[in-house]
């Protein structure tokens, strides 16, 4: 068992609905050196991919960003939600579905921040369906970008959206994949 699944199964809570809650480590509170230890991970995992930039979406991917764009020595740029389509033309914009929230939201990112020549390693702290991901993949196919690979920390393998970025032949690498849980608090992860 890993760093994250250690911690996801001290601090972690259950709630209704399929959330895990990590308010206390992860994405209201945030535990910095495990956040460290998340970017250590991924900068092993990605080094030799000639990444030059961190792609996440706000709010809670940027703090998994920080520190993985600081090991790499690289600028993290965020994709920004936008509540209206009264958006101007130097932007990328894609439109990502939250089942979670049951809302569409316009995800934006100025054309100044990604361009052709990038490599660029996309990270959000979940992983459940996969639009969020699918949304940032879309911008960098506007760009021109390539994306060199995906690294989540959590990862909720009984929903579908890892399922199908791996059949895609992307490169997925998630510290944390909960196959179930359960409202008793019972969480299992898959085997590594
Ligand atoms: P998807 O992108 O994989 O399809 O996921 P989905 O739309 O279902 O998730 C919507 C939001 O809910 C995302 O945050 C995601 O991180 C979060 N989320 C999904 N499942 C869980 C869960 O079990 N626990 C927690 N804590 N969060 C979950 P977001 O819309 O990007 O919001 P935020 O980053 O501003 O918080």
């Amino acid at each position: 068992m890993n760093f994250l699944e250690e911690r996801i199964l001290k601090d972690g809570q259950v709630r209704e609905g399929d959330i895990l809650k990590v308010d206390s480590f992860l994405n209201h509170q945030v535990d910095i050196a495990l956040l460290e230890q998340i970017g250590d991970a991924f900068y092993e995992h990605f080094k030799d991919r000639g990444i030059t930039r961190v792609l996440t979406v706000e709010s809670s991917g940027i703090a998994i960003a920080y520190p993985v764009a600081r090991r790499f020595g690289v600028p993290a740029v965020f994709a920004k939600k936008a509540r209206s389509m009264n958006l101007d033309g130097d932007l990328y914009t894609s439109i990502v579905h939250s089942y979670t929230y049951n809302v569409d939201n316009v995800v934006t990112l100025s054309k100044q921040y990604l361009h052709a020549d990038d490599c660029v390693l996309i990270v959000d702290d979940f992983m459940a369906n996969g639009k969020a991901v699918q949304g940032l993949l879309d911008i960098c196919r506007q760009a021109g970008a390539s994306a060199a690979g995906i690294g989540i920390a959590i990862e909720k393998g009984f929903q579908n959206g890892g399922r199908l970025l791996r059949e895609a032949g992307v490169d997925l690498y998630s510290l944390a994949i909960v196959d179930s849980m359960d409202a008793d608090g019972t969480i299992v992860f898959r085997e590594h």
